[in-house]
């Protein structure tokens, strides 16, 4: 391997893909007839729920003169917005009334679309489909239907718990990410005296394999150094525990720890606010210690003590990203990230010339690394 190999220079270009599911929300946070916006992908929205509790999204910014929509009423069924009074349905954006009109104008009221996203409620979190952005002066119609399901997290028994953390953090989305797969920040940002210890590093392998649009690292038995493997050492041994580690295109990472009847299972995602914000969300399920009821707590303190560790060092890092400074990749710590920017630019060439993905993994591959 040459010097080029296993040392690049590289920029992250903080683009955003959209054509795919993104969490917008947690579940909790959007009440019944009552609006409320978010950001995502710097797209804004208008978020609600209807009369029957079903989730929707428009775009927020009345079709009319750009009021936005989340400053309007909301019935239950149509919202209205705030400055005019155009009525519009909450699903299909469809405009339903323009209270100026006179009984003598003839203006089709229902040919005006506001724009509106498909939207679902999914484990949790309130799931948005951002469709490439339509081209200028395209108008407004109705969304068309996302073409694949919103992504859900593996569940392996009826019962199980579950719970949900979420972390802003002031990084572009590719820091975000490539932060979330890195395997040497560990020691050194992960560090409790419950835990480990930067004097805990040794050397490790792990096998890895593309999978469409991502890759997934397997591991027979798994590193002794995290927390749910911990706790399921204390159930199995640790012969008959198996995990695997997904990361899938645009922003997926999923987790599946299985010993025996136990699971634990979790889906986290970072999701860019705007070009230079992004925001991580963890889900866990899991059936381990169903009828311990302190166990959920302790499980929760222990993510939410990771991820505030990995929001305060991105934190900083975004002071020092401040001043544009040359970055660099290594071998093989930071080939997940590498990966991560080929299969972006992957998919940005299938996209542009119309064919199939060419994954820039070729095949299985062992990596090393010291953490
Ligand atoms: S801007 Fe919305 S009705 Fe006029
Ligand atoms: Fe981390």
């Amino acid at each position: 391997m040459n010097g080029n190999e296993t040392l690049e220079r590289q920029q992250p270009d903080a683009l955003m893909l959209y054509g795919f599911w993104y969490r917008v929300l947690p579940a909790e946070k959007l009440h019944r007839n009552q609006l409320q916006k978010a950001v995502t992908l710097e797209v804004p929205l208008a978020l609600g729920r209807d009369g029957q509790g079903k989730p929707f999204a428009l775009h927020d910014a009345c079709p009319h003169r750009g009021m936005p929509l989340y400053c309007g009423r909301f019935d239950g069924k149509n919202v209205e917005c705030s400055y005019h009074g155009w009525k519009f349905d909450a699903h299909s954006g469809q405009c339903q009334l323009i209270p100026s009109l006179t009984s003598d104008q003839k203006l089709k009221v229902d040919r005006i679309y506001a724009g509106s996203y498909p939207c679902e409620e999914r484990d949790s979190y309130i799931w948005v489909f951002l469709p490439e952005p339509a081209p200028s002066g395209a108008g407004f119609s109705k969304a068309a239907e996302a073409p694949f399901a919103v992504p859900e997290i593996p569940k392996f028994s009826e019962k199980y718990r579950s719970a949900y953390l979420t972390a802003e953090m002031p990084v572009s989305v590719d820091h975000g990410i490539i932060g979330l797969m890195d395997p040497a920040h560990g020691p050194f940002v992960h560090q409790a005296w419950w835990w480990r210890t930067q004097h805990s590093i040794y050397e490790k392998r792990k096998n890895f394999e593309p999978i469409a649009n991502g890759f997934r690292m397997s591991a027979h038995t798994p590193s002794s150094n995290s927390a749910p493997y911990k706790l399921l050492r204390l159930y199995a041994d640790a012969d008959s525990i198996t995990t695997t580690i997904d990361f899938v295109l645009p922003n997926l990472r999923s987790e599946t720890i299985r010993a025996g009847k136990y699971w634990f299972s979790s889906l986290t995602t970072v999701t860019p606010i705007t070009r230079n914000h992004c925001r991580i969300d963890v889900v866990a399920c899991w059936n381990l210690f169903y009828s311990l009821p302190f166990v959920p707590s302790l499980l929760r303190f222990v993510f939410a003590k990771f991820v505030e560790q990995d929001r305060s060092t991105m934190e900083l890092q975004a002071e020092g990203l401040k001043h544009n400074p040359h970055l660099m990749l290594i071998d093989d710590a930071d080939r997940p990230a590498k990966w991560y920017f080929a299969l972006k630019a992957a998919h940005l060439e299938a996209q542009r010339n119309g064919g199939e993905l060419k994954h820039p993994i070729a095949g299985p591959v062992t990596l090393k690394w010291r953490s």
